[in-house]
Formats: C-alpha cells, sequence, structure tokens
C-alpha cells in the first residue's frame, strides 16, 4: 500500500502484513492513516463504538500521541513508526501483558534491545520504543485490547528530553518504518496469542534475558528504592528494598536506574 506520507511517499507492506496475519486471525486487516490524533484513541473510540475486529492501525503521523502514566508521546513523522494493535482478548490472567509485548518487538528487531519494566524498549539505557496498552470492555465479560507501540526510527535531536532516546537505524542502518513493522507484526499478533493461551510464563524467561535493570540500583516514582531482582510469575517487579524484597506491580510506579 502506497501512501502519501507526510515526508514523502511510503510503500507500507499492508498485504504481506495481512496475508502472515488473517490465517490465524480472520477478520484481520491494516489499515494506514496519514494523520490521526493517536492511533490508540483512534481504535478504544471504535471499540466503545461497538466495533470489535482485530485491526492493525498505523498512524503515519500523531497530532496527539499518548504515553504512559498520563504523558504525551512525541514523533516525527518519518522517523518514527506508530501503531496501534487492536483485538479482542481473553486471557485468564492480563498480567504481564505488555511485558510479552515488550519481548515480542525487541525479539523481532534486535538482539541488542533491552527491555526496561514494565514497556520500554532500552538500546544502552536510552529509550527506542514505549508501549501502551488500553482495553475496553464489550458484551459480557469480554474485553478489546489496544496494543499501541511507538519507535524512533532515525536519530533525532533531543530538543527538551533529559536524554537524548535511541533510534533503531542505530542498530539497523538503512532500517525505515515499513521494514520495522513487517518484521513486527506478524510476530506480534502471535506472540499476543501466545499470552492469550498461556499467559506471561511463556515469556518470562525471554524477557529475563533482556532485563535492563536487573540487579541494578533503582529509584521508584513513590519515593522507594532497592536493588532490582528480576520479575515475578506475573510479571511484576521484584525490588530489594530496605523494607524487604518487594513485589512492584502497580503500573502506576515508574522506575529508573538510580544515578551511579
Ligand atoms: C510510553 O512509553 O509512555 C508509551 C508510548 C506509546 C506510544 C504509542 S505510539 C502509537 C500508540 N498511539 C498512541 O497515542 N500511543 C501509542
Amino acid at each position: 500500500m502506497r501512501t502519501a506520507g507526510p515526508s514523502g511517499p511510503v510503500t507500507w507492506p499492508a498485504e504481506a502484513i495481512w496475508e502472515a496475519v488473517a490465517p490465524a486471525l480472520p477478520g484481520f486487516t491494516v489499515e494506514i492513516l496519514p494523520e490521526v490524533d493517536s492511533s490508540n484513541s483512534e481504535l478504544m473510540r471504535r471499540a466503545r463504538a461497538g466495533r470489535d475486529e482485530p485491526v492493525l492501525l498505523v498512524a503515519e503521523r500523531q497530532t496527539a500521541g499518548r504515553g504512559r502514566l498520563g504523558r504525551g508521546w512525541d514523533s516525527a513523522a518519518g522517523a518514527s513508526l506508530t501503531f496501534s494493535l487492536g483485538l479482542p482478548l481473553a486471557p485468564a490472567d492480563w498480567s504481564g501483558l505488555s511485558l510479552a509485548v515488550g519481548v515480542s518487538v525487541a525479539e523481532s528487531l534486535h538482539p541488542a534491545i533491552g527491555l526496561k519494566w514494565p514497556n520500554d524498549l532500552w538500546v544502552r539505557d536510552h529509550k527506542l520504543a514505549g508501549i501502551l496498552i488500553e482495553t475496553a470492555s464489550f458484551g459480557a465479560g469480554a474485553r478489546y485490547a489496544v496494543i499501541g507501540i511507538g519507535i524512533n526510527i532515525a536519530v533525532r535531536p533531543a530538543s527538551g528530553l533529559s536524554t537524548p532516546p535511541a533510534a533503531l537505524a542505530g542498530l539497523l542502518p538503512g532500517i525505515e518504518a515499513p521494514a520495522a513493522l513487517l518484521r513486527i507484526a506478524p510476530a506480534l499478533v502471535r506472540d499476543v496469542q501466545v499470552f492469550e493461551q498461556a499467559g506471561f510464563a511463556a515469556f518470562r524467561l525471554r524477557f529475563e534475558a533482556r532485563d535492563v535493570l536487573r540487579d541494578r540500583a533503582v529509584t521508584l516514582s513513590d519515593g522507594r528504592s532497592g536493588t532490582a531482582h528480576g520479575v515475578g510469575e506475573d510479571g511484576s517487579l521484584l525490588v530489594h528494598t530496605a523494607a524487604g524484597l518487594q513485589a512492584i506491580s502497580s503500573s502506576e510506579v515508574s522506575v529508573r536506574p538510580a544515578a551511579s
């Protein structure tokens, strides 16, 4: 699929993704929007209006991209990949989904990509990508999951940021957003389906292999501090604090390595 794109023509591998995904996910479609406020907001609006079909929605440009904890997500058209996967999902336990998504994306892209609990992708302590998962309920107990992912593709100046972001092109020279999407999307759908059946257990060792906080001193946004000791069976972050080993599961808490 070819679009005008905000910074020149872009050819998206919509058909190749559809062919890889549709057999395992009936009704799946791929949609490319030149501009939208936020691909997550768009799919959440659709879900609340009763539309629960599985879709991969790519936003070439977001005017109001959203991050975790009420933050914004700033992405430059052409220099970023921003998309959301929306699908009905019914795992027995939702805990650890964002970690599983991080594992899937990192494994699809590069061995040097680390995972920073709960859902950031890092390269050498610089943020490469973020994940925002939201759900809407429909019908009796069923939920529609919106898995939003933003990835820095090209190196950009770090204006206004405390640390410059990492860029995928730093690991995979010459890569552009469409090629990155083709690497990520089919495996992401498969991994989300594995998560639905098997939960976080299927991803725990894979997360630990890329855990950038492991054995590091960390500070939590709620004032606690300690040493990170991997993740529990439910994906909670295990931190050895002055009060003993604590499992941090609240997605409202952010964590960062302590200044060394
Ligand atoms: C974070 O690190 O705080 C999460 C960032 C998530 C950004 C992506 S970009 C695609 C999707 N649409 C949004 O508005 N947010 C997510």
